[in-house]
């Protein structure tokens, strides 16, 4: 039999490098699998298994197939949220090594995971759950404004909507449920519940990488995050290292998270707000963090995060021996046009630019350009590296990303449209 590693969830945008680092753990064929593969086929694998890789059932039999044909996972790997549990459910299956299911609800619910944050003392902003409008009227008068109204398990910001008062709260409610009904059923989550919360007003957060093992965790980096203008939350950019990621608040905090989440394999991705100099956790989940943040940790760092996450799903017994220090900054930043319609995209020449790592530009001429609401409604992004290290918090990269954005793209005047 030959042995193969499935990542699901690696054939996306900004996943790419968990190619590499699933080959270099050892001799094995990375596999993934991809809805409609025969067309959607992507060479960069050894292998692309014919299946939706939210779904256990087209999992199971395409695997059985390719045992019949000698091959065989040496362990299903989840890269997001979305794939984590049926990833685990099929590690079980096949007896190899798996995160129990209620670590993966108490990660993918947000009402579970606060309940078990609150009773381990973690601090994080105080959230109800409700799923309808009736109830949300009664929770609110238990809040001072503004609050949070969010989904219960969904992410990229989406449905994550700020209140100031009852009425806006309701709106927000009515967003929120809207946003829902276009992807609840694409990525399996729930249309109908959603949690007021606490907010907690601070425009300072990071979000810190664990390295979660049986009985050891370490972690990797911190990351400043950097957020989109009121009343969003989409993430517009992130710096590694960031210049906190010394302190061992944060760092025991986000250890301190995932430890009561039973999180004992892979690399977890912890969300904290800082405010006051007081931390509160916003969210953990059970898998690297996205938007291209492990590419950051790898070009910072020299250590491709991948790896150590996906090592952990073979054998979480033996901890790396790795030290994780920073060599140099690298810094994401997404780029905003103006509002309006796409006119012209102009690729002013950036090749002297030794700081730019890399451009993508997301839309096309005709599109239109709508608020930060989430992680659809960025026009691109830009990677950065330089060699000196953070000592306070830089808008470098937002800046420069900003100035390019003005000169890439050409927007009408909405108003005109
Ligand atoms: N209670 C809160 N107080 C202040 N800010 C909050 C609160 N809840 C959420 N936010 C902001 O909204 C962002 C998104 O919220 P959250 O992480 O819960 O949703 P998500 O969709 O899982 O996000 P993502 O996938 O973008 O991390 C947070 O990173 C934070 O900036
Ligand atoms: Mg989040």
């Amino acid at each position: 039999m030959k042995e193969y590693l499935l990542l699901l969830g690696a054939d996306q945008f900004l996943r790419e490098r968990s190619y590499a680092g699933g080959k270099a753990i050892g001799d094995f064929q990375i596999w993934t699998a991809i809805k409609n593969a025969k067309y959607q086929y992507n060479s960069y694998f050894d292998y692309c298994i014919n299946a939706n890789p939210l779904s256990y059932e087209e999992l199971k039999n395409e695997i059985a197939y390719h045992k019949s044909q000698g091959y065989e996972p040496k362990a299903i790997v989840p890269l997001n949220d979305w794939t984590l549990k049926v990833a685990n459910k099929l590690n079980q299956d096949y007896g190899l090594p798996y995160l129990k299911e209620q670590v993966i609800d108490a990660c993918r619910n947000k009402n579970i995971m606060k309940s078990i944050f609150e009773k381990a003392s973690i601090p994080t902003p105080r959230s109800m759950y409700f799923d309808s409008a009736v109830q949300l009227k009664q929770l609110m008068n238990g809040f001072n404004f503004p609050v949070i109204i969010k989904p219960v398990d969904f992410g990229g910001s989406g449905g994550v909507y700020l209140a100031n008062n009852k009425q806006e709260c309701m709106e927000a409610y009515a967003k929120s449920k809207q946003t829902m009904e276009i992807y609840a059923d694409d990525f399996q989550v729930s249309k109908s519940e959603f949690l007021i919360e606490e907010f907690i007003d601070s425009d300072d957060e990071v979000s810190v990488e664990v390295l979660c093992g049986h009985n050891f965790y370490e972690v990797i980096t911190v990351t400043e995050k950097y957020l989109s203008p009121r009343p969003w939350f989409t993430e517009m950019g992130h710096l590694v290292p960031s210049f906190r990621y010394k302190d061992t608040n944060i760092k025991d905090l986000a250890i301190q998270a995932c430890k009561s989440l039973g999180i004992t394999r892979g690399v977890a991705h912890v969300e904290i707000k800082i405010k006051d100099n007081k931390l509160y956790v916003i969210e953990a989940a059970a898998r690297p963090g996205g938007d291209a943040i492990m590419d950051l940790v790898e070009s910072s760092y020299d250590i491709n995060p991948y790896r150590l996450h996906i090592s952990m799903y073979i054998n979480n017994e033996i901890k790396p021996t790795y030290a994780f220090t920073p060599r140099k900054t690298s810094a994401i930043a997404f780029m905003k046009a103006q509002k309006g319609k796409i006119m012209h995209i102009h690729y002013p020449d950036v090749s002297k630019d030794t700081e730019i790592k890399k451009i993508n530009v997301f839309k096309n001429v005709g599109d239109s350009v709508t608020d930060p609401e989430n992680w659809s409604n960025r026009e691109g992004l830009i990677q950065f590296n330089w060699s000196e290290l953070p000592t306070t918090k830089t808008y470098k990269h937002i800046h420069k990303a900003n100035e390019l954005a003005n000169k890439i793209f050409d927007c009408s005047d909405a108003h005109n449209d």
